[in-house]
């Protein structure tokens, strides 16, 4: 069924459906997901009128958060984050996670074209650029993150993050750095429900929490971290969730949604008597729009402009990218790293201007096979008089020893896949072909044959797959899946020996000895 064709259901008054043209938007609305009718409805604070908003099939909001500067909203279920326009018609998919993902929690910064979210799979919290979706990684190491807000002034996020028994309420400013405790405590509660023992949002500086598991509502001075109930209700609230929206407090509690002032009084049920269980709010007022340093054109960052105190900003790159010397643009990581065992060094060659550098590395015998992770920054490489595996990062600082091989290998070849952060090596005069955690801690051979001699490899992370030259009685190239299985000859060179290779996913190929250029299924 496709979204133009799905009813808007009428409560207080019908609004026109596919063809007619809508009523213009409030500048004033509450976003209300109904977990168990699984309905979204935009609600007009004036009056209290809601329509509809069709959702694609099978998609359930676990977060909802709006743009007002391109009048979008954004919603995830765990696995995507998409976005919809305020009449559901436009629905674009924002990003596609991994399988392990469980996008709980979104926070938009609007004036800073910025969408935060939590990952409690991958225990990450990430960022994404609201204009053309580039994607950083901020934080790792947090422990099951649920709810993040973002506070636009002073460039802060505050995440909410379950732990194994503590619940505490973190922040750190945009990039990941400054990272602090504001208020932690131990879950009375078994860890029972699904999620969301908390939800709050930011004014002011304070941060407004609902406590499920203490049925209250605290206001905490996110600097002091001091905690004051201003409300309390020992009936049904849980999974009670919370929004402000100009100097009002609104918050769902149980099929209802009540509003307080800011300091608790007033307690008010709004007219929405055809809620069944609104498992998600947003509210939204356009007047309280941020300025701040990014507000104008992403303070112009190329990429990611995250905001100051004072109205300053600093730019930051994507994963993938580095921050060029003009503080704003950020390029493609460009450095070919090179190994040379006669010299006994690494030298970094920066491809735009030629550049080269000799790292500052320590304890080089003969270094053989390099690769990289851009995503620590760290080079890892293998030496064969050592027989040991190092990592350092690229400017040759933390360089340690990550595993120690037997004392008759010869490792030729190295590849990281950096998305899975997994390491292979070959070892040419064992035959073995193994697999490592980045730490070097965990290895397990995946490959054994005495005859094949593997020499250089490299990985598929999108196939998770490995391809390796092989030296043995014939020359060859050789594919395997990343547990081993699978595996088979992709090519005989006969009796030329296929030393170098390096894949291209994109196009698809393989380029081995830098002369001959296959396809990836031979
Ligand atoms: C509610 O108010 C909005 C403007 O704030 C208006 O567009 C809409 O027609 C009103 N709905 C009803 C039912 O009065
Ligand atoms: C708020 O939104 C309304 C409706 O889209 C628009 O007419 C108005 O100009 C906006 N106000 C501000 C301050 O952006
Ligand atoms: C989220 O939505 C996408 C696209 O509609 C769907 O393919 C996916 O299965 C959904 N994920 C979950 C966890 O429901
Ligand atoms: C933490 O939980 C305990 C037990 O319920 C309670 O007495 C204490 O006040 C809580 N501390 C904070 C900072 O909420
Ligand atoms: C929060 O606490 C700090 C330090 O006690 C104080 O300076 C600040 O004014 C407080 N902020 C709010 C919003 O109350
Ligand atoms: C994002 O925008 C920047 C600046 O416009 C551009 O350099 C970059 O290539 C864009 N990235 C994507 C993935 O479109
Ligand atoms: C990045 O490197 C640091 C220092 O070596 C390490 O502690 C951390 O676990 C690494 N992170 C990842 C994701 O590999
Ligand atoms: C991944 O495998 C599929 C099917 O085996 C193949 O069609 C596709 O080209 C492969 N993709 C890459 C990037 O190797």
């Amino acid at each position: 069924m496709g979204i133009r064709s799905v009813l808007v259901i009428c409560f207080f008054h019908c609004f026109p459906v596919e063809g007619q043209v809508f009523e213009p938007l409030s500048a004033d609305f509450i976003l209300i997901y109904d977990v168990v009718a699984r309905t979204l409805y935009r609600t007009d604070l004036n009056n209290y009128s809601y329509v509809t908003i069709p959702l694609q099939d099978n998609f359930f909001p676990e977060d909802i958060d709006y743009d007002p500067i391109d009048d979008v909203i954004f919603a995830t279920n765990r696995s995507h984050i998409i976005s919809l326009s305020t009449y559901g018609e436009r629905q674009t998919t924002v990003r596609t996670f991994n399988t392990e993902a469980n996008i709980i929690g979104i926070a938009v910064d609007a004036a800073s074209r910025l969408l935060f979210y939590t990952d409690r799979g991958n225990d990450v919290i990430g960022v994404i650029s609201l204009d053309n979706y580039s994607h950083k990684t901020v934080l790792r190491n947090v422990i099951y993150p649920e709810d993040i807000v973002a506070d636009p002034i002073n460039g802060n996020i505050y995440w909410s993050e379950r732990g194994l028994y503590i619940l505490t309420l973190e922040m750190s400013n945009y990039d990941g750095t400054h990272r602090k405790l504001v208020m932690q405590n131990r879950s009375e509660v078994p860890v029972i429900f699904d999620r969301d023992p908390m939800d709050f949002d930011l004014k002011d500086g304070d941060l407004y929490l609902c406590e499920n598991n203490h049925r209250r509502i605290r206001r905490v001075n996110a600097s002091s971290s001091n905690g004051q109930t201003i409300y309390e209700n020992e009936g049904d609230t849980l999974a009670c969730r919370i929004t402000i929206h100009q100097s009002k407090i609104y918050f769902t509690f149980g099929s209802e949604i009540k509003r307080l002032e800011m300091d608790g009084t007033g307690e008010t049920n709004l007219p929405f008597d055809k809620l069944r269980y609104p498992g998600v709010i947003h509210a939204h007022s356009n007047r309280s729009l941020a300025t701040n340093g990014c507000s104008d054109g992403r303070g112009g960052c190329s990429h990611f402009c995250f905001p100051l105190p004072g109205g300053s900003r600093m730019c930051s790159c994507p994963d993938v990218m580095v921050l060029q010397p003009d503080h704003q643009t950020c390029e493609e990581f460009s450095i070919l790293l090179m190994a040379t065992n006669d010299r006994s060094s690494i030298y970094a060659i920066d491809l735009s201007n030629g550049d080269s550098i000799q790292s500052p590395l320590g304890n080089l015998e003969k270094p053989r096979a390099l690769s990289y992770d851009s995503i620590n920054q760290t080079i890892f490489w293998t030496d064969i008089t050592l027989h040991m595996i190092f990592s350092a990062t690229i400017s040759g600082r933390d360089q340690k020893a990550i595993r120690y091989l037997k004392i008759n290998s010869s490792p030729q070849g190295i590849a990281v896949d950096e998305t899975s952060r997994l390491l292979f090596y070959t070892d040419r005069e064992n035959g073995i072909i193994a697999v490592l955690s980045l730490d070097g801690v965990s290895q397990k051979v995946i490959v054994r044959n005495k005859f094949e001699e593997p020499h250089d490899i490299v990985t598929n992370a999108v196939n998770g797959t490995i391809f390796w030259t092989s030296f043995g009685t014939d020359g060859k190239i050789l594919t395997a899946n990343y547990d081993g299985t699978n595996k088979r000859d992709l090519i005989n060179t006969g009796n030329a020996e296929p030393s170098g290779l390096a894949i291209d996913i994109i196009g698809l190929r393989i380029a081995f000895y830098f002369l001959f250029v296959l396809s990836i299924n031979g």
